[in-house]
């Protein structure tokens, strides 16, 4: 799809799509780097509005990159980030403090008196003439030049949770609950998050000359869309930039991926009708008009801006017949192929008939998540099945899962063995933000082991087919930190040639970039790229499951595999077993927070739309594509 004033008339803000977060971070830093020469060769200042958290990883990197390579010079650069968290000390391994001068600042020649970021430590009662006197600096400093920004989930930009106004200031706020869920991991469990943070407001922000803003992965995907196309309003504050004069947003592919022009294109101009547009726009006239593929009418089609298609590929009937058999032939209950069956329509091919499989898990309790009820029909239906766990999931796992475990060992072994004796010493020792000991983390990653193990058994696959990877990025890294390197690949690439897999399940591919789930499969990629020439490759499909988050669109899934009410209760029994992923919150608990819930819930979401499009009724599908290189 070429991009054009057509496709873009419903967005409101400009929005280039990049092929990769790499690419979109080298052109944003590319641009702040000529601002900043040209105002270094006219001996001015030039005053930046920084954002943290994972999405500006790559753009600091790339301007690292550029003073160490191509010594661009930050001492004429002024900073002021965006925000802060209420009542961490700057120490705290998650503080933007810290996170600003880690990632950026320790790696620059920008004088400390140039870096402004809002003080979390500042008492309640002094944080509003704080505040004033920040709003002060940036006026004195002549205003902000180019403000970066990433997105919330809640649509926040800073920590501008819904109901933030337009004209809103620098001021102390509470997160939003969607937000402290999103930060849970790094804080190690919810309860840990702070529920306050200082930012800069929405009127603060948009009183910036230049914005640039960045998003990657599809969990922004919708917020991106509705900020872009709706008419603003305070419950989703990123849509406020729509009123500023130089706005531009850059994203990837997968955060762009709900833009009416991606999703819709049919809706704002004139298409290409390849087969998967075709078919994507028959399924949302049918969801949009409440009826079953086989009642659409032409009518249907030419009022709902279709009648290009139907000139086409029409008159409706024939166009509903063949697109209605293209979903019902997604629908297998053989994911690994069906032997002695005539394989041409059907997702997967019959023969080799027992297939050798390998299920990557990025962290354990993904693989279930994604496809519990998929796992134990191959291992029912004969097929060679090993289940990779790339990472060992430790920094998962809270201290009281830790403490109860090692607790456990020294009541068994009476006198108790020194390890798990010196993890309770130092778990004890464990200040409230203090980073995990290597033993600490080898004692939870031994505890996700068990979990999983149990969690196969549940799913009928038996413990001896699971792999450990323990993958070195995650091991030497943490949250939002990480950074593959060739020993990760090597592993993969290790088990991949033993194995020689006929079929491999994997997710992650249009994760947020930095997630373990997009690292995992960027590792992968990689691994089947060293493969690219060896007689298995060839002959090695590569199917992608999605985590918990979000379920596939019928149009977009090509094996959809169906299971009983029973399968469906066993998926969830074997999820269940991965007791340290659990909400450690009886409140929380309450929602529909748990990731088995979420699992349940995605699942028979997705046999109710193959239902509501006329296809069979089952209680709940699981549901894959087809990766190909592109
Ligand atoms: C960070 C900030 C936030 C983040 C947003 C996205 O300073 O102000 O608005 O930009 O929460 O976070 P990530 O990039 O971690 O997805």
């Amino acid at each position: 799809m070429r991009p054009s004033a057509e496709n873009e008339q419903r967005e409101r803000l400009k929005c280039v799509v990049h092929p990769s977060a790499d690419i979109a971070s080298a052109l944003a830093a590319a641009e702040l780097a000529t601002l900043i020469r040209r105002n270094n060769a006219a001996g001015r200042p030039t005053v930046l509005g920084l954002a943290t958290g994972s999405t500006p990883v790559r753009l600091y990197r790339q301007l690292i990159r550029l003073h160490r390579e191509e010594k661009l010079s930050f001492k004429n650069v002024v900073t002021f980030n965006l925000d802060e968290y209420h009542g961490l000390p700057r120490t705290h391994p998650e503080s933007y403090w810290r996170f600003m001068h880690e990632q950026l600042f320790n790696h620059l020649d920008i004088p400390p008196a140039n870096i402004h970021i809002p003080d979390g430590t500042v008492p309640r009662a002094e944080v509003f003439a704080w505040c004033r006197a920040y709003e002060e600096q940036i006026r004195a400093a002549g205003g902000l030049d180019v403000q970066i920004l990433g997105i919330g989930r809640t649509g926040h930009i800073g920590f501008n949770e819904p109901g933030s106004g337009r004209d809103s200031r620098t001021r102390l706020v509470t997160l939003d609950a969607l937000t402290r869920r999103d930060a849970a991991r790094d804080f190690v469990g919810e309860a840990n998050v702070p529920r306050h943070a200082i930012t800069m407001g929405v009127g603060t922000i948009l009183e910036a000359r230049r914005i640039l803003l960045l998003a990657w992965g599809e969990a922004k995907a919708r917020v991106l869309a509705d900020a872009v196309e709706k008419t603003p309003t305070d419950s989703l504050p990123a849509s406020f930039l729509q009123g500023h004069p130089a706005v531009e947003l850059h994203l990837d592919a997968a955060a762009a991926s709900e833009l009416t022009r991606l999703r819709h294109p049919w809706l704002v101009g004139t298409v290409d009708w390849t087969p998967a547009i075709t078919r994507r726009a028959v399924v949302w006239l049918a969801q949009q008009v409440g009826k079953p593929v086989l009642k659409l009418l032409d009518e249907d089609y030419s009022e709902h801006g279709m009648a290009d298609l139907l000139t086409e590929q029409g008159p409706a009937y024939g166009l509903n017949i063949r697109i209605f058999n293209e979903l019902q032939h997604t629908i297998t209950g053989w994911p690994g192929g069906k032997p002695g069956a005539d394989d041409q329509h059907r997702p997967e091919r019959a023969l080799p008939a027992q297939k050798r499989v390998v299920v990557f898990s990025p962290e354990p309790s993904d693989d279930v998540l994604g496809m519990g009820g998929t796992l134990r029909r191959l291992v029912d239906q004969g097929h060679d099945v090993t289940v990779a766990y790339l990472t060992s999931g430790n920094l998962g796992v809270p201290d009281e899962e830790a403490a109860m475990a090692a607790e456990l060992v020294i009541d068994l072994a009476g006198t108790g063995t020194e390890f798990a004796q010196t993890v309770r010493r130092q778990l004890g020792a464990k200040a409230a933000f203090d980073s995990d000991t290597p033993e600490i983390r080898q004692l939870k990653g031994v505890l996700r082991r068990g979990e999983a193990r149990a969690s196969l058994q549940a799913c009928g696959v038996a413990a001896t087919r699971a792999r450990f990877l323990d993958l070195p990025f995650y091991e030497q890294g943490r949250y939002r930190q990480f950074r593959i390197g060739e020993a990760d690949i090597a592993a993969v690439a290790a088990l991949l040639r033993e194995v020689q897999p006929h079929q491999i399940f994997a997710t992650g591919h249009s994760a947020d970039p930095s997630s373990v789930p997009a690292l995992g499969f960027e590792v992968l990629r990689r691994a089947l790229a060293l493969a690219a020439g060896e007689a298995w490759r060839a002959d090695c499909r590569v199917w992608l499951y999605r985590g918990p988050d979000r379920e596939w669109e019928p149009a977009e899934i090509e094996m959809a595999v169906p299971f009983s009410p029973r399968e469906l209760t066993q998926k969830i029994q074997a999820i269940y077993h991965h007791k340290s992923q659990r909400s450690q919150s009886p409140v929380v608990a309450a929602g529909l927070h748990e990731s088995w819930q979420q699992a349940e819930h995605h699942n028979r979401a997705i046999a109710g739309r193959y239902d509501a499009l006329g296809l069979a009724e089952y209680e709940a599908i699981e549901a894959f594509r087809r990766w190909r290189e592109s």
